[in-house]
């Protein structure tokens, strides 16, 4: 069976999908973007995806072209019809075609709202390791915003791909803030440290997720901002994400860190993450 998609109302093989050369989209990354894991055939987390989609298209001045319940109704459609039982979807929501201009037409704008699914593997049943890559961070000031204008995250990604690590992770001024396309975590003192969402982060969907299952396995939370130094200190550092879910970092810039091995509260979080998913 073809990979299918949905455009703009219209289900179609993927590779039949048109794009309009003068799509915002494409032409100024006008647009914003989820991901959305599917276990089991089922969307996990949906409802919230749909909500920060919502916020990021209001941080864009765009207005949703549907309701979320119309939309979820048809992401549930075209997830069951794609057979893929464990994968994620991707959907796409841009400004849509217009003459060529930085000023966008009042609303109602043609919006360009696509959506499709691709297999992954299944989850590991323990997290894996991963080695970091420091980047210095010169994102805009808006990345709670899921923007499609991903450049800096692309080039940063490819930064730590050429030095053989899996995963960038973003320092501003000497504080860490998140990861090319995950959010970054770190255990100090038996507490579990991470940067506020906002300028700087995006609110992961896993992340809000692991910081409601804390108060019930006992881990103390601080949302702070975190130096590089505090960091490479710490007892253990993990990254999350819808993709990844939980991985816990073995090296940062080449040098092994939190004792070179994944730690007891990484490890807790990803066994009820897990539980999370399949309960
Ligand atoms: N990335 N921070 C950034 C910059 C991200 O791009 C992502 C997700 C996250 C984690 O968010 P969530 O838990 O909602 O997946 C944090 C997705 C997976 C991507 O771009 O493919």
């Amino acid at each position: 069976m073809p990979q299918l998609i949905w455009i703009n109302g219209r289900v179609m093989p993927l590779a039949e999908a048109k794009i309009g050369v003068e799509d915002r989209g494409f032409q100024f990354a006008d647009g914003v973007y989820e991901v959305v894991r599917i276990y089991d055939s089922k969307l996990f987390a949906l409802d919230e995806h749909l909500e920060r989609l919502a916020r990021s298209s209001a941080g864009i001045l765009l207005t949703m072209p549907m309701a979320a319940a119309k939309l979820a109704g048809e992401i549930a459609a075209l997830t069951a019809r794609s057979g893929v039982a464990e994968g994620m979807l991707y959907l796409q929501l841009t400004r849509g075609v217009s003459p060529r201009g930085h000023v966008f037409a009042p609303e109602p704008h043609q919006h360009t709202l696509l959506f499709y699914v691709m297999p992954l593997d299944p989850p590991a049943a323990a997290p894996p390791g991963v080695k970091l890559h420091r980047v210095e961070d010169d994102r805009w000031q808006r990345c709670c915003i899921k923007s499609i204008a991903l450049l800096p995250n692309v080039l940063a990604k490819n930064a730590a791909a050429a030095v053989g690590a899996d995963e960038a992770v973003f320092v501003d001024h000497g504080v860490v803030t998140e990861c090319a396309a995950s959010n970054f975590f770190a255990v100090i003192g038996g507490k579990l440290v991470t940067h506020p969402v906002g300028a700087k982060v995006l609110p992961g969907i896993t992340r809000q997720i692991l910081l409601e299952l804390c108060p019930s396995l006992g881990i103390p939370v601080s949302e702070r901002p975190l130096r590089e130094s505090e960091a490479l200190a710490a007892e253990e550092m993990f990254i999350a994400s819808t993709t990844r879910e939980i991985n816990w970092v073995s090296h940062w810039d080449g040098r092994v860190v939190g004792g070179g091995s994944c730690g007891a509260v990484t490890r807790r979080l990803h066994q009820a993450l897990r539980e999370r998913v399949t309960g």
